[in-house]
């Protein structure tokens, strides 16, 4: 089947009005990724020659979200077989496979996809293909009822169907393969007198039989179907998505302590032998290389952590950093734009943001790079080897050379040469005996007041 057959057409005009929100459904993410994305991606290796997304309201929204798909509007939403109609402009001559998916579909295999356009060509007369699904409750779905050959008749809607029909397992997904050079000529043929009083795309399967069609059925299971609409299905199919992503993960080499606890995003990738514990968070944008551990409660976006790295416990990596090979992040330390390189320890307290630190240099607890005047940020540089004291503020636009110290509690507003030592801090002061002699008076002076009362 070359692939220049194929056009793909995603219906997407209905309201979401069950996910009640200002963003459209399909652009709600799963795994960080909008709905839609995940279905176009899976369809992108179809190679449609065209894909059409049929949009009502929130029009701009997708557009925006997807630049790479040709919109249609629907400005009245009269139903799926109405939905499709209003592509015939944009679609025009085509003789080739047309498939219908839903843009709130967002799981459905490419297998499925590929088995639909297979069986559209297994014979020479058929004209559509259904997909088909035996849900555990199937509800309100179309059914799809069979002649007496166990050939696909027509399809039923729920409120139209009568006592029998809605006892049938059999359910309509609602996605379909059709033969293009007939879609919009049966779809010319439909009628909306039924109780929904709406244009079925499901009424193709009677119009192509009249007209001596086959019709034949592909199967898929209840999870290759999943819609999504509302905030339930929602969260359904991210546990589905963070179901499959631990998964992959640990067939890939990854320990993972706790499974049920750990969140990937659609982009993780996490290499061989890294371990990750309980209550880990990736958000998109993180690669995590061979041997690295992170430890539990930490929670890291658009980060790179090199080979045999250690994260955690409560690291907070936020985007551009990018942790050296054998870095060591300790707990409570949150890292932002910022490149650290090999062997570089921040281990207790810290935040590192708008910096690089060279090789092996050690940032004492409670470090802070104040990078931020209220207006711009301003860089701070750390060279290999130094040694950055506790609780010092680096006041940036800063450089620390190389192998330079710096004492503990400074405040360093100046740069320091390569190997020096700066201190900048109230020098200490000390009186002997100080201590026990204003002990002493005191108490006698709250004596007095005593005896006064
Ligand atoms: C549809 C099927 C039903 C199937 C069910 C599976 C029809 C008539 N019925 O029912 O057999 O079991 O899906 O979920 O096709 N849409 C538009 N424009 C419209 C109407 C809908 O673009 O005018 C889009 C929606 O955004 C959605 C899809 O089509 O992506 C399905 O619409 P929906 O209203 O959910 O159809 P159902 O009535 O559930
Ligand atoms: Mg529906």
């Amino acid at each position: 089947m070359p692939a220049q057959d194929i056009t793909a057409i995603i219906l997407a005009a209905g309201k979401g009005t069950r996910m009640k929100s200002d963003l459209h459904k399909v652009l709600h993410p799963i795994g960080g990724k909008p709905i839609l994305r995940h279905l176009l991606d899976t369809v992108s290796g179809l190679a449609p020659a065209r894909t059409l997304l049929v949009v009502g309201m929130g029009r701009d929204q997708v557009a925006a979200a997807a630049p790479d798909v040709e919109i249609v509007t629907q400005a009245e939403q009269l139903g799926t077989g109405h939905a499709v109609l209003e592509t015939r402009d944009a679609v025009g001559p085509h003789t080739g496979d047309v498939i219908v998916l839903y843009g709130d579909v967002p799981f459905i295999p490419l297998s499925v996809m590929q088995a639909m356009i297979a069986a559209r060509h297994a014979t020479p007369d058929t004209g559509l293909v259904v997909l088909g699904f035996r849900p555990a409750d199937p509800g309100r779905y179309g059914r799809l009822v069979q002649d007496a050959d166990g050939a696909l008749e027509r399809i039923v809607e729920y409120k139209d169907a009568n006592a029998e029909e809605r006892a049938i397992g059999l359910c309509n997904s609602g996605m379909m393969v059709i033969d293009g050079a007939h879609l919009y000529g049966w779809l010319d043929q439909l009628e909306n007198d039924n109780a929904a009083g709406e244009y079925y795309l499901t009424d193709l399967v009677a119009v192509a039989r009249q007209e001596g069609h086959g019709v034949a059925v592909v199967e898929a299971t209840e999870d290759d179907v999943l819609g999504v609409n509302s905030r339930a299905d929602l969260a359904l199919a991210e546990r589905f998505f963070q179901a499959k992503k631990r998964q992959e993960a640990m067939d890939a080499g990854v320990t993972l302590t706790d499974p049920d606890s750990v969140y990937f995003s659609h982009d993780t990738v996490l290499g061989r032998d890294v371990s990750v514990e309980p209550n880990v968070v990736f958000a998109p944008g993180v690669t995590v290389e061979d041997g690295v551990t992170i430890k539990a409660f930490s929670h890291l976006e658009g980060t790179t952590v090199r080979a045999g790295a250690s994260v955690g416990p409560f690291a907070r990596l936020r985007p551009g950093a990018d942790i050296g090979a054998g870095a060591k992040i300790g707990n409570f330390v949150e890292i932002k734009k910022a490149t650290l390189d090999a062997g570089v320890k921040v281990s207790h307290l810290s935040y590192i943001g708008d910096a690089t630190i060279g090789a092996d240099a050690n940032i004492g607890a409670g470090t802070i790079t104040c990078n931020y005047d209220g207006f711009l940020k301003f860089q701070t540089t750390i060279g290999a080897g130094a040694f950055i004291g506790s609780n010092t503020a680096l006041v940036a636009p800063v450089n620390v050379g190389a192998g330079a110290m710096v004492g503990a509690g400074s405040v360093i507003t100046a740069d320091v040469p390569d190997d020096a030592l700066a201190v900048a801090r109230g020098r200490q002061e000390g009186r002997e005996g100080f201590a026990k002699t204003f002990r002493e008076r005191q108490a006698a002076k709250k004596a007095e007041q005593k005896k006064g009362n």
